[in-house]
C-alpha cells in the first residue's frame, strides 16, 4: 500500500527520499514521486507511473533535484488509475503547496465540487489532490494553522506530509487511521509511513497517534493534538539491524523469510518458556478471568485469519471454550455478540491493517478485552490493545507472509498451553510433551527445509496446472487455506481450499482428468477419513500431491502420485511444519512462471485502506 517518506536536514534530500522509497517498495505500489524545495527554483516535482528506478532515471535525466527538504511517495491506486498525473505528490494549482497522502479522503467529491465552484482546476482523479487545493484555498500565511483547519474539514483516513514553498525549512505531518512515524537524527528529521524508510539514517523514532500533527525542521520537532495543543511523546529505539530488511544473498525476500522460520520461531518461543511453564510476557490472565471468559473471538484478515482458523481447532480442543473466527472486514459491519467477558484475539503481522484495527475498536467498544498478536513494534493495533504478544519474526518484507504466519501460530500454541494449564483442561503430561516439542520445533523445521530441492522438483512437474485444489480436515484444512492463498497470491494460479469432507457437496464436479489436488493428511486422528476423500478425487482423474507425516508415508504413497512428508510431532504443532512445503511449493511455482514474487500484482504488504 502507499508509502511516505519526508526529509528535512542539511544534506541533499532527493537521494535520501529515493532510498527511503526503495525501502518502502515491498508495501506494493504502482507509481512514485518526489517533491523537493530548491532554494533557486522553488518547489520541484518529479513523478511517474512504474518502479522507483523509472523515477530515479527521470530525476537523473533532468540533472537531479537540488534541495535539503522534500517529500516522497509510493502510490497504490485507489481513486484514479495508476498514472504519472495521479502519482503523488499533489500540488496546489499555484505550485505553492505539495502534499503526499496515504489513506482515503471520503468526502473528497463534495470538497472538489466546492473548490471547482470557486474556480479551482484539478489535474488528477485522486482524492488526495483536494487536500492540496483546499490547503491553498485556506492558506493564510501560516501553514500549520491551515493544515489544522483543513484536517477539521476532511473525513476519512490519512497519513499526510505537507511542504509549503513559503516556509521551506519545515514539513508538516498528520495522521488519522494511517500510520506515520517521525525519525530523529542529528541535524535532520524525517517522516515515514514505516520505520524501514528511516532505519538507515536513524533508529530513534516516535509513532504519531490519531489526530496528532507534527511540525519538523532540521533541528526541531513539535507535536500537537488536533487543536494545536502541544503533546509530549515517547521516543522508541528500533533495535533490528538494517540487514534484516535486505535479501542477504537470496534471490527473493520470500525465500529468505521462509528459510528464517526456525530462527524466528526460536526467537518467539524461547523467552516465553521458563522452568517448564509458559510465561506470557507478564500478562495477567488469572484463573478467575479465564473461567469467567465466555468466548474467544479471533479477528484477522488473510493469512492471519488462517492462523485464526488453526487456532480455533486448537483452543476449542484444549480450553473447552467457544472460539469464533471472524474476518475483520465482516466483523466490523456485523452485529457480533461480544460481552465484557469476551476475549478478542486480534492477529496482525503489520499491526496496521485497517479492517482489523476497526474491528478491534468495535470489539473494544462492545466491552471485550483485546489481546493482540503483532509483529511490528509500536504499530497501531499493538498500541490500542489491552495486551500484546509480539511475534519476534523480524521485519517481513515479501508481500506474501511466511515467517510472520509461523510465529503467529507459535504464539497461539503458547497462549493455548498457558490458558489450558490455568484452566486445568490439559493434563500435565500432555502439556509437558507439547511444550518440549514446541521448543524443538526449530530443528524439525530445518528438516522440512532440507526438502527444498524435492519441492522445487515437484513444482516443476505441476507448475503448468491452471487450477489447484487443497483439501484436508481439521488443522490440515486450516493449513490448506494458507497453502492455497500462498499459491494464488504469488503465482496467480487459481486455487481453492476445501474441507475434504465438503468436496462432494458440490466442488467435486470441478475435478476432472489431470486436476491437481494437494491433499493434506498429516492430522493422524482423521487420516483415514481424509484418505477416503483422496481416493474419491483420484478415481475421478485427479493428480494428487499428498502431504503427510513420515510414519504415514507408505499409506499416502499407495494413493498419491507424489508424497511430501514432515516429521511426526504432536498434532497441535503440525500446522507449523505442514505450511513450509506449501510455502516452498508456491514460491517455486511462481518462480517458474516468472512472477514478481516479492511484489505480486495488485497486492500490498500493509492494507491500510478498506
Ligand atoms: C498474506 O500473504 C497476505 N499478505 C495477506 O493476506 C495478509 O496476511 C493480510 O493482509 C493481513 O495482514 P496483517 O497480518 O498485516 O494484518
Amino acid at each position: 500500500m502507499c508509502g511516505i517518506v519526508g526529509f528535512v536536514g542539511r544534506e541533499e534530500a532527493a537521494p535520501i527520499l529515493l532510498d527511503g522509497l526503495r525501502r518502502l517498495e515491498y508495501r506494493g505500489y504502482d507509481s512514485a514521486g518526489i517533491a523537493v524545495f530548491d532554494p533557486k527554483d522553488g518547489l520541484q516535482m518529479v513523478k511517474t507511473k512504474g518502479r522507483i528506478q523509472v523515477l530515479a532515471d527521470h530525476i537523473a535525466e533532468r540533472g537531479g533535484l537540488k534541495g535539503t527538504i522534500g517529500l516522497g511517495h509510493t502510490r497504490w491506486a485507489t481513486h484514479g488509475v495508476p498514472s504519472d498525473v495521479n502519482a503523488h505528490p499533489h500540488m496546489s494549482e499555484n505550485g505553492r503547496i505539495a502534499v503526499v497522502h496515504n489513506g482515503i479522503i471520503e468526502n473528497y467529491v463534495e470538497i472538489k465540487e466546492f473548490l471547482q465552484s470557486q474556480g479551482v482546476h484539478f489535474t488528477s482523479e485522486t482524492d488526495t489532490e483536494v487536500v492540496a487545493q483546499l490547503l491553498e484555498y485556506y492558506y493564510d500565511g501560516n501553514i500549520l494553522d491551515t493544515v489544522t483547519k483543513v484536517l477539521h474539514q476532511i473525513r476519512g483516513s490519512y497519513g499526510l506530509g505537507v511542504l509549503c514553498a513559503d516556509c521551506p525549512d519545515r514539513l508538516i505531518a498528520a495522521r488519522k487511521d494511517s500510520p506515520l512515524i517521525l525519525g530523529f537524527g542529528k541535524g535532520f528529521h524525517m517522516i515515514a509511513s514505516d520505520v524501514t524508510a528511516v532505519i538507515k539514517y536513524t533508529r530513534d523514532v516516535c509513532y504519531l497517534d490519531d489526530g496528532e500533527i507534527a511540525e519538523i525542521t532540521a533541528d526541531q520537532c513539535w507535536i500537537y493534538d488536533s487543536y494545536l495543543r502541544p503533546v509530549e511523546k515517547e521516543h522508541h529505539h528500533v533495535d533490528w539491524e538494517i540487514s534484516a530488511a535486505e535479501k542477504g544473498g537470496y534471490e527473493h525476500f520470500m525465500l529468505k523469510e521462509i528459510m528464517e522460520q526456525p530462527k524466528a520461531i526460536h526467537a518467539t518461543i524461547s523467552p516465553r518458556i521458563r522452568d517448564g511453564q509458559v510465561v506470557l510476557d507478564g500478562l495477567d490472565y488469572s484463573e478467575e478471568y479465564l473461567w469467567a471468559m465466555d468466548k474467544i473471538y479471533i479477528i484477522a484478515c488473510g493469512s492471519s485469519y488462517h492462523v485464526g482458523m488453526a487456532a480455533k481447532y486448537v483452543l476449542e480442543k484444549y480450553l473447552r471454550k467457544p472460539v469464533e473466527v471472524a474476518l475483520a472486514s465482516e466483523f466490523r459491519y456485523s452485529e457480533p455478540i461480544v460481552t465484557d467477558r469476551t476475549l478478542a484475539l486480534v492477529i496482525s503481522q503489520s499491526g496496521e491493517t485497517i479492517d482489523t484495527l476497526a474491528a478491534l475498536r468495535e470489539a473494544k467498544r462492545l466491552g471485550a478485552r483485546i489481546l493482540s498478536i503483532v509483529n511490528v513494534m509500536g504499530s497501531t493495533i499493538a498500541r490500542e490493545s489491552d495486551d500484546v504478544l509480539y511475534t519476534w519474526a523480524g521485519p517481513e518484507i515479501a508481500v506474501a507472509t511466511t515467517k510472520a504466519y509461523s510465529t503467529q501460530l507459535a504464539v497461539v500454541d503458547l497462549i493455548c498451553l498457558s490458558f489450558a494449564r490455568k484452566l486445568g483442561t490439559i493434563s500435565a503430561e500432555e502439556h509437558d510433551t507439547i511444550l518440549a516439542q514446541l521448543q524443538s520445533l526449530p530443528e524439525k523445521l530445518e528438516e522440512v527445509l532440507e526438502q527444498r530441492e524435492q519441492i522445487q522438483y515437484l513444482a516443476s512437474i505441476y507448475f503448468n496446472h491452471s487450477s489447484v485444489f487443497f483439501i484436508g480436515r481439521n488443522l490440515d484444512y486450516a493449513v490448506g487455506m494458507e497453502g492455497s492463498l500462498k499459491l494464488k497470491e504469488i503465482s496467480y494460479l487459481h486455487s481453492e481450499a476445501y474441507a475434504a469432507g465438503e468436496l462432494k457437496h458440490g466442488t467435486i464436479s470441478l475435478i476432472e482428468q489431470g486436476t491437481l489436488v494437494i491433499a493434506l493428511a498429516s492430522y493422524r486422528p482423521l487420516f483415514e477419513k481424509t484418505m477416503s476423500n483422496v481416493v474419491e478425487v483420484k478415481s475421478r482423474g485427479a493428480k494428487v500431491l499428498g502431504l503427510t507425516t513420515e510414519p504415514l508415508r507408505g499409506e499416502m504413497e499407495k494413493v498419491a502420485d507424489q508424497t511430501i512428508t514432515v516429521p511426526e510431532v504432536h498434532p497441535m504443532l503440525l500446522p507449523s511444519l505442514d505450511v513450509v512445503p506449501m510455502q516452498l511449493f508456491a514460491y517455486y511455482v511462481a518462480l517458474m512462471h516468472g512472477c514478481d514474487i516479492d511484489k505480486p500484482r495488485n497486492l500490498a504488504k500493509s492494507v491500510t485502506v478498506e
